[in-house]
């Protein structure tokens, strides 16, 4: 059976750099709040006209594409994994093959939120290593920027959020020492509301009755796509924060020993583990937890935030630039998010 290998990652984050006292323009927070609770210090936001999710993608492709010594024609399948898509239908793959001047090849868009690359590999390793495919490209983009409450009322969410994309082109190989090992993929849909962006969506059964009790009878009736919906700031995203750290905190540990002990072996073979970058805390509790060294682990939202679909292969990519990362290391991916849905992989680099 064919192996996956990643023959080629890039990255792309905007040049707009946006500081935690940048937001204070916006919203009564602070510097030492957002560094206290989640590390950041500072996000990039994408160029509001010029660049989309896609854009990003395209530029992160790129750059994946050139270093796996191929062409994007030489492309065999696309997979999207994000949750602030250009449009809300078609999906970011099909923007993307046409962008790259790709062949007629298949575009599939995942929509798994915080673990939506880990999930996307793990697909495209199936594809390699039933033998369908031999080269294909697995984009995280997110365009968070464009969606967020940035007014007070909305700063439990948007601080934590910021825009790029990461890309990698897996490939069949039979190179020894090299390859994906395995992959572990959970949900929990209890918590779905936990976690979410109810609107624009067809879900009104679940709408709860204190969030219904702002609407009139004529407004209920006209919910979907309404002006109501848009005046009542009922557009943006919903985080229970303290549920989902204590979640997370739980999930992480348990889906990366779990990957590691299906392939027998133990936290101190691990070269790397690349967590999503969701919130330092919860990265420096799992790495304690672990008893990882500073040096088994890559963080790097202090500089762009948690930029959700993106964040593993943004920090999968900047390690490796750093030279942190070799050919032969044990690298884990482990990602948790809304859903819930939480996933690991383990590769040898
Ligand atoms: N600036 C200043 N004050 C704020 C801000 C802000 N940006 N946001 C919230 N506050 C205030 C609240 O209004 C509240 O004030 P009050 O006590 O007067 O009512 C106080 O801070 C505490 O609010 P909490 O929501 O309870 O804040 P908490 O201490 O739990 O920290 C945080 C919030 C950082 C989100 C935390 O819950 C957390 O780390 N959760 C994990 C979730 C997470 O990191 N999600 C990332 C995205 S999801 C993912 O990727 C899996």
């Amino acid at each position: 059976m064919p192996k996956s290998i990643i023959a080629g990652i890039g990255m792309y984050v905007p040049e707009n750099v946006v500081t935690n006292n940048d937001l204070l323009k916006y919203m009564d927070t602070s510097d030492e709040w957002i560094r206290e609770r989640t590390g950041i210090e500072e996000r990039r936001y994408a160029h509001r006209t010029r660049e989309t999710t896609t854009t990003m993608g395209v530029e992160a492709a790129q750059i994946a594409i050139e270093r796996a010594g191929i062409t994007a024609q030489e492309i065999d399948f696309i997979i999207f994994a994000t949750l602030s898509p250009d449009y809300y239908f078609p999906g970011c793959g099909v923007l993307l093959q046409r962008a790259m001047q790709m062949k007629e090849i298949g575009a599939l868009d995942v929509r798994n939120q915080c673990s939506g690359f880990v999930y996307a590999l793990t697909v495209a390793d199936q594809f390699i290593k039933s033998g369908m495919y031999k080269n294909i490209l697995v984009v995280g983009a997110e365009k968070h920027s464009f969606g967020l409450d940035f007014s007070t009322r909305g700063r439990n969410v948007s601080v934590i959020f910021g825009d790029g994309a990461g890309a990698v082109v897996l490939q069949s190989s039979d190179e020894p020492g090299r390859g994906i090992l395995s992959h572990h993929l959970h949900s929990d849909g209890n918590s779905a509301e936990i976690l979410a962006m109810y609107n624009p969506g067809t879900h009104a059964n679940y709408w709860k009755e204190e969030t219904l009790a702002n609407f009139n009878d004529a407004e209920i009736g006209d919910l979907f796509f309404s002006h109501a919906m848009i005046d009542k700031a009922q557009v943006f995203p919903y985080m229970d924060g303290p549920a989902v750290f204590k979640k997370a905190v739980e999930k992480f540990p348990e889906v990366i020993l779990e990957a590691l002990t299906a392939n027998g072996l133990t936290t101190q073979d691990l070269a790397m583990l690349i967590p999503h970058q969701a919130n330092l805390r919860i990265a420096q509790f799992v790495q304690k937890k672990l008893q990882l060294r500073d040096d088994q682990v890559y963080n790097n939202i202090q500089k762009y935030g948690n930029t959700t679909a993106a964040s593993v292969p943004i920090a999968l990519c900047e390690a490796w630039e750093k030279g942190l990362i070799k050919n032969g290391d044990l690298v884990c991916l482990a990602a948790f998010g809304s859903g819930f849905t939480w996933a690991s992989s383990l590769l040898r680099w």
